[in-house]
């Protein structure tokens, strides 16, 4: 008994030693973390320096990272909300590995982009990402992979890209919106990939297939949602029904209920013959047991967003750096003569030049800006930097391709030979550079599953165009591309360019 009473009174006693322990340590913890970032007032936040830079979001938040002695800024927000956006390394493989658990994307993603994106794998977390990644894994096996560049890719780009440029070089005038053309060229190759299904959107008359325009409205309203300074504002139109929410409920009921008819033709496809269960990502989803429809809808939706744009960007910013860099263009038409006309997987594998032009054009341009996850519990980041549960931490992929810490004083030089060195018979080799130095294509567990996929597209497409034509872009006098960040980057206005019939090459 006395043991009873004496127990409980020590217990009772430690009760308040525990709170004021735990009261002190979180205080200590903040004082002993340091945050930088830009002046910040009470209530308005960093109001005063985000107003007169919102059109540049990207390139401000950039500077300011790149100028933060810890690479790690924090961000305030209006009412309150903070923002964590980093550009160093060790942070970088902190969230997206080390404490993989501790970032997911976390609720205020999930909630902006649920009406789009549903619980497909970009916008979804634990076992519901986990299964989606093991199925679709194998949609970029080897073999999978030599279907898509030898028949997807090389079909789309002989019978709908080669002639329409070949048509617009004949009459030397005509001006065609680049970045445009190779969404469209994209757009064919995802749903061809996803759904086993041909939208045709890359035809001469650049139709406007419901679909695709509906997906675009889609996108572009979600991205206004990121974007806005306050989310009540787009939940409350929701709400009602009314302006951009009103257009987005009809888009994305346009694209579901063309993804549901799709998935009816595929199921009565598969009925008559099951071999074609792997033939597609949509057969794969069905022949594996899943026939709850939304489910499957919106692996397929988060499938079309991620392998849509972001090779078409990279691409547009790609042949826009190729005519201001003619050497550079020259050890690319080398690498090309020196493979056969048809380029098939293995040649596109070994353009090694290519690959590092690429990757250095994606460094200045990457397809994705800006990533977010958010913290599921307080911690502290390798800097030191604190972060509070529920704090949206974002890693900053613009600004550390142009850090001069990580790529030297010459950061801003378009140089592919930094992703290259010789062998000792004289040939370039690929030196790759570390994922969390480079994280265009994310890192970690969560790695971008297209990412070889995108790489022999986007060679194949390379050897394909310029093998015959000269890309000359036709902005006006003074007039210079400027960079903008939605969910993915795009060049503002699209990409005017001349194309031009390339000519004899030895
Ligand atoms: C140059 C082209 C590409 C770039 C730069 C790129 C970049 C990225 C990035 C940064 C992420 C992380 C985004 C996030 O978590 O919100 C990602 C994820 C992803 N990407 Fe890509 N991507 C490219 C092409 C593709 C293609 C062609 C496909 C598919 C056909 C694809 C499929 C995916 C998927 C499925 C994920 C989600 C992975 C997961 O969460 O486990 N990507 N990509």
């Amino acid at each position: 008994m006395v043991d009873i009473h004496l127990s409980t009174f020590i217990l009772l006693s430690l009760f308040p030693l525990t709170l004021f322990y735990f009261f002190f340590k979180s205080l200590l913890l903040i004082k002993s973390t340091q945050n930088y970032g830009p002046k910040s007032y009470p209530f308005i936040g960093c109001l005063p320096s985000i107003l007169p830079n919102r059109h540049r979001f990207v390139q401000w938040t950039a500077d300011v990272v790149n100028t933060t002695p810890t690479k790690t800024a924090i961000i305030h927000l209006p009412f309150g909300r903070v923002r964590v956006v980093t550009a160093n390394p060790t942070v970088v493989r902190h969230i997206l590995k080390t404490s993989f658990h501790l970032y997911p994307k976390g609720e205020g993603v999930r909630n902006t982009l649920f009406d789009l994106l549903g619980d497909g794998i970009i916008n979804i977390d634990g076992d519901g990402w986990k299964f989606q990644r093991q199925v679709s894994i194998h949609e970029f096996n080897t073999k999978s992979l030599r279907n898509f560049v030898e028949h997807v890719v090389t079909t789309e780009l002989n019978d709908r890209l080669l002639p329409i440029l070949a048509t617009a070089s004949a009459t030397k005038t005509t001006v065609l919106d680049f970045q445009d053309i190779l969404q469209r060229f994209a757009f064919d190759n995802i749903c061809k990939i996803a759904f086993g299904y041909d939208p045709a959107c890359l035809t001469p008359s650049m139709p406007d297939a419901i679909f695709a325009t509906a997906f675009d409205d889609a996108v572009m309203i979600s991205t206004g949602r990121i974007r806005g300074n306050l989310p009540l504002i787009w939940k409350f139109k929701r709400l009602f029904s009314i302006g951009s929410e009103k257009q987005l409920s009809e888009a994305v009921s346009i694209v579901r209920e063309f993804a549901k008819k799709l998935i009816k033709e595929k199921l009565a496809e598969l009925e008559k013959n099951s071999s074609l269960g792997s033939v597609d990502l949509l057969s794969r989803f069905l022949s594996s047991g899943h026939s709850d429809e939304r489910f499957i809808v919106d692996i397929i939706i988060s499938f079309i967003l991620a392998g849509r744009d972001t090779t078409s960007a990279a691409l547009t910013w790609f042949f826009w750096l190729l005519h201001d860099h003619p050497r550079i263009e020259t050890e690319i038409m080398k690498e090309i003569v020196s493979k056969s006309e048809s380029t098939v997987y293995d040649e596109v594998k070994d353009m090694v030049y290519t690959h590092a032009a690429l990757c250095e054009s994606m460094r200045l341009y990457p397809p994705v800006a800006m990533d977010a996850k958010q913290a599921a519990n307080d911690d502290v980041l390798p800097d030191n930097t604190f972060v509070k549960k529920g704090y949206p931490v974002s890693y900053h992929i613009y600004a550390m391709g142009r850090s001069k810490e990580l790529w030297g004083a010459d950061w801003a030089e378009f140089r592919p030979e930094r992703w290259l060195e010789k062998d000792e018979t004289g040939r370039w080799v690929f030196k790759p550079r570390d994922g969390y130095e480079y994280p265009v294509f994310q890192a970690g567990p969560r790695v971008c599953l297209g990412k070889e996929m995108a790489f022999l597209q986007m060679k194949r497409v390379v050897a394909g165009i310029l093998r015959q034509f000269k890309v000359v872009p036709a902005f006006d006098e003074g007039v210079q591309p400027v960079y903008v960040a939605y969910f993915t980057a795009v060049m503002e206005g699209g990409f005017p360019v001349r194309i031009e019939e390339r000519g004899e090459i030895e």
